[in-house]
């Protein structure tokens, strides 16, 4: 029998990760199986435990058990332990086993762009989550500056101070929305403000070279504002591929490249 593979999430029917991972195999040669799986928002260790008594390989996790999925597992990595956060999932001699996938994708997504992230300066806005993921994949591939701004200043200046230690070889430092100035080789929209549908309002005063969208296929205030400045921009399709492409080489050993797939 195949491998069993699955993402878990609730909701998980928009989940594009079977798809993405099937195709991996494809091009890999391996023989997989990957299935979507909701969970109960009361019943995720159950059906994590199910899965893996099942003799389940794998499994991603997706919104809202991220964050959960942290707290269950024995075995971290060092960039899960700093995201607080765990994306995949396996399980090892008895023990369950978890990584965070997500930065690293975001990292490859961003060098397949041919975007210089060494001795970089970013700006990512948003303080939530999603910031605290990528910072250390971001630092580890040669980013030496990164400012934090967040509509609420004191989140930013909270995941300053919490993550500041873990990355001495990089400065951080935060701002509020209002205070953004300065000049950026690339800036990041780790809001979930395009999620919402709101608005971001981007001031004069910022200036940047690339700006990168996390969110994908939703209309973003902060893409256009980016374009009409005609700076190279990107949506965050590639991220996602780099963060399943990152969990299929943990589980299977191979690294399908990641322009093939965006
Ligand atoms: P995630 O895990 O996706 O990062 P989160 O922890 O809820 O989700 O964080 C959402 C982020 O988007 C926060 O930084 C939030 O700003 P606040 O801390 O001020 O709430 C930011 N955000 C959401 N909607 C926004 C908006 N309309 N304008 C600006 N920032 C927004």
């Amino acid at each position: 029998m195949s491998k069993q593979f699955a993402v878990i999430g609730n909701p998980i029917e928009h989940s594009r990760s079977p798809e993405l991972h099937q195709a991996f195999a494809k091009k890999m040669g391996i023989e997989l199986n990957y299935v979507k799986r909701l969970a109960p928002l009361d019943g995720f260790e159950a059906s994590v435990q199910d899965f893996f008594a099942q003799n389940g390989t794998g499994m991603n996790v997706t919104v809202p058990f991220k964050e959960q999925a942290f707290t269950l597992c024995t075995e971290l990595s060092e960039r899960a332990k700093i995201a607080k956060a765990v994306n995949t999932l396996w399980m090892q001699n008895g023990k369950l086993h978890g990584d965070n996938t997500d930065g690293q994708g975001l990292v490859e997504a961003i060098q397949a762009l041919d975007w210089n992230l060494s001795n970089a300066t970013l700006l990512i806005i948003g303080a939530g989550g999603a910031t605290r993921g990528v910072i250390y994949p971001l630092v580890k591939a040669g980013v030496k500056k990164i400012v934090i701004a967040n509509r609420t200043l004191i989140r930013a200046e909270q995941l300053v101070a919490d993550l500041q230690n873990s990355v001495p070889e990089a400065e951080l430092s935060a701002c509020s929305l209002e205070q953004l100035q300065g000049n950026f080789d690339i800036v990041i929209n780790a809001t979930s403000a395009s999620l919402s549908g709101d608005a971001l309002v981007l001031p004069e005063a910022l200036q940047f070279n690339h700006a990168y969208e996390m969110a994908y296929d939703k209309p973003s205030s902060f893409l256009d504002q980016a374009k009409a400045r005609h700076v190279p921009t990107s949506e965050g399709f590639g991220m996602l591929v780099g963060q399943a492409i990152e969990a299929f080489y943990l589980w299977n050993g191979v690294k399908p490249n990641l322009k093939d797939f965006i």
